[in-house]
């Protein structure tokens, strides 16, 4: 399975200023396009609770599955119709439900491969990026870079990590905005 992980970010290093704000607050259109198409194409996404809680709604044509430690109490907190991701799990076919789960990174990725999912898109925050990195199994690394500074805020990781990458490709999604894909080795 080929593992994504996919953000935007301030010219200093940060997705957010603070952990309850969305993420379209302070990116541009071009970023929010080619994020709806590359994770449509992924077909399947993850994201932390605290990243859901920003927007609060199924993102609709993928599997939406949120990490929490607790699922039933998060199944319970949300208005959505949802199903927890265990083990078992075999399929990820319905697109009109929120997946919850807190499975570790790799035991996911291994249900994941079992229902014939072939590209996740990890959709952070700080600390879904930095434990699917710390784990390896990060392939490739889609970042937007937007024209603003934060100085404090949400850092893209959150924790000591010794990574490697390839720049392979950039992109200017406009004159302000530039996406930059790497290869992580
Ligand atoms: N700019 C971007 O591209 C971008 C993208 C995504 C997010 N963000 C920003 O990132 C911020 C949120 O980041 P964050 O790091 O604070 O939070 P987060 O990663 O979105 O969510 C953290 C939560 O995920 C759950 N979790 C984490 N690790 C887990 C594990 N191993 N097992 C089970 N559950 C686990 C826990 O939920 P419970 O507390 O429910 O147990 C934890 O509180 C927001 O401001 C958001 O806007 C920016």
């Amino acid at each position: 399975m080929h593992i994504f992980l996919i953000a935007a970010v301030s010219i200093d290093g940060y997705i957010a200023q603070v952990t309850d704000q969305v993420s379209t607050a302070w990116t541009s259109k071009e970023d929010h396009k080619f994020f709806v198409q590359r994770t449509k194409q992924a077909g399947a996404m993850v994201f932390g609770s605290k990243t859901f809680q920003t927007f609060n709604r199924l993102l609709p044509g993928r599997a939406n599955i949120v990490y929490t430690r607790d699922p039933q109490q998060f199944m319970q907190s949300v208005t959505l119709p949802t199903v927890e991701v265990t083990i078992e799990t075999s399929t990820f076919e319905q697109t009109d439900v929120l997946y919850v789960t807190k499975l570790a990174p790799k035991e996911l990725v291994t249900v994941l491969e079992k229902a014939q999912i072939t590209e996740l898109a990890i959709c952070g925050g700080s600390s879904i990026y930095s434990q699917f990195m710390k784990n390896g199994l990060v392939q490739t690394v889609y970042l937007t870079v937007e024209p603003v500074i934060f100085g404090k805020g949400v850092p893209l990781f959150g924790e000591p990590l010794d990574a490697k990458l390839v720049l392979k490709k950039v992109v200017n999604l406009s004159d302000q905005t530039l996406l930059l894909e790497y290869a992580v080795q």
